[in-house]
């Protein structure tokens, strides 16, 4: 039996398989987040942690793990809170939640498309607010989803199945990668992307080279008329630049479920005119969460039977 770590509650049936497997789980009953300081101490006796994307694990928690520690899994697809390197340098392995969570951060990128695009936000607010007065032949004017040029920048899993819904709207879809997919709607021109669509959607990982990689400059690139999209990542935008355009009107909308620097929201994202802003919920449904718990419970319990995981991120 071996102990492991958990840092958070996880939804309902989520660690079955670390109870099924015969491992102890250590968790508060309190689900009170772990300071760093203490993090490092409750790592200190354990074979494996299964964190959140909230969790900082960097090479000194990797060391107060000591050569106890096996294994480290994110419930999360994406993984940049995690120092991989630093972990397959000392030998421990590293697991994520790929390919069950796709369909649901779709629906959410679509959700945040049409929201943008309908001004729904804006539209909600008045109406709550008492502001709304009546209908009105020139009032809430959006733009149609339908119809539109939906540019998808990153073309994986994901972008896949935005792509796909996209075809439902009658979209004409076009898709950016560094390295040509052979698919239809490729380009490997980012900039040309951002001029011709009238979506943006972001579907990329965080990495040194996807930071700010929508900038001011590839903004001012984009139509008036164009809705910026991100469920990604947020530091993939300059928010900064982001919330320039949206209040000099120099692109129409934008539909942002990450920030920079999560929970602080940019000021100047909070007043910016046409903006719908979620609380990181892309892959919030009840089945989604519960898989992915299950399948990074699932890549410990290989790992600590001295099994290759089908979902180990170590190089
Ligand atoms: C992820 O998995 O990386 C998402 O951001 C949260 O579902």
């Amino acid at each position: 039996m071996s102990r492991v770590l958990v840092t958070r509650h996880l939804p309902a049936g989520g660690i079955e398989a670390l109870l099924a497997a015969g491992h102890e789980v250590i968790q508060r009953d309190d689900d009170v987040v772990f300071t760093p300081d203490e993090l490092r101490t409750a790592i200190a006796d354990v074979d494996a942690l299964v964190c959140l994307l909230t969790d900082q694990v960097d090479a000194a928690l990797l060391d107060a793990g000591g050569t106890r520690l096996k294994v480290v899994a994110n419930v999360a697809v994406g993984f940049n809170n995690i120092d991989v390197a630093a972990a397959t340098d000392r030998g421990i392995a590293v697991c994520n939640t790929p390919g069950v969570l796709d369909e649901t951060t779709a629906d959410l990128a679509f959700l945040l498309m049409l929201a943008a695009a309908r001004l729904a936000s804006d539209a909600e607010r008045d109406l709550r607010t008492g502001v709304w007065d009546g209908w009105e032949v020139t009032e809430y004017l959006g733009l149609d989803v339908h119809g539109a040029t939906l540019g998808i920048v990153g073309y994986g899993r994901i972008g896949k199945a935005v792509a796909r819904r996209a075809a439902g709207f009658g979209m004409s879809v076009i898709h950016h990668t560094r390295t040509d997919t052979g698919l239809p709607g490729w380009t490997p021109d980012l900039d040309h992307l951002c001029a011709t669509a009238d979506f943006v959607s972001l579907h990329v990982p965080l990495t040194p080279e996807t930071t700010h990689l929508v900038d001011a400059r590839r903004l001012a690139l984009m139509k008036p008329s164009a809705i910026l999209v991100n469920t990604a990542r947020g530091p993939v935008v300059d928010e900064a630049a982001l919330a320039d355009a949206l209040h000099a009107g120099t692109i129409f909308a934008a539909g942002l479920d990450v920030y920079e620097q999560e929970p602080i929201i940019h000021e100047r994202l909070l007043t910016a005119p046409r903006t719908v802003l979620l609380p990181h919920i892309g892959s919030a449904s009840v089945a989604t969460r519960t898989r992915m718990a299950t399948l990074a419970c699932e890549g410990v319990v290989a790992v600590l039977a001295g099994e290759r995981p089908p979902n180990l991120v170590n190089p």
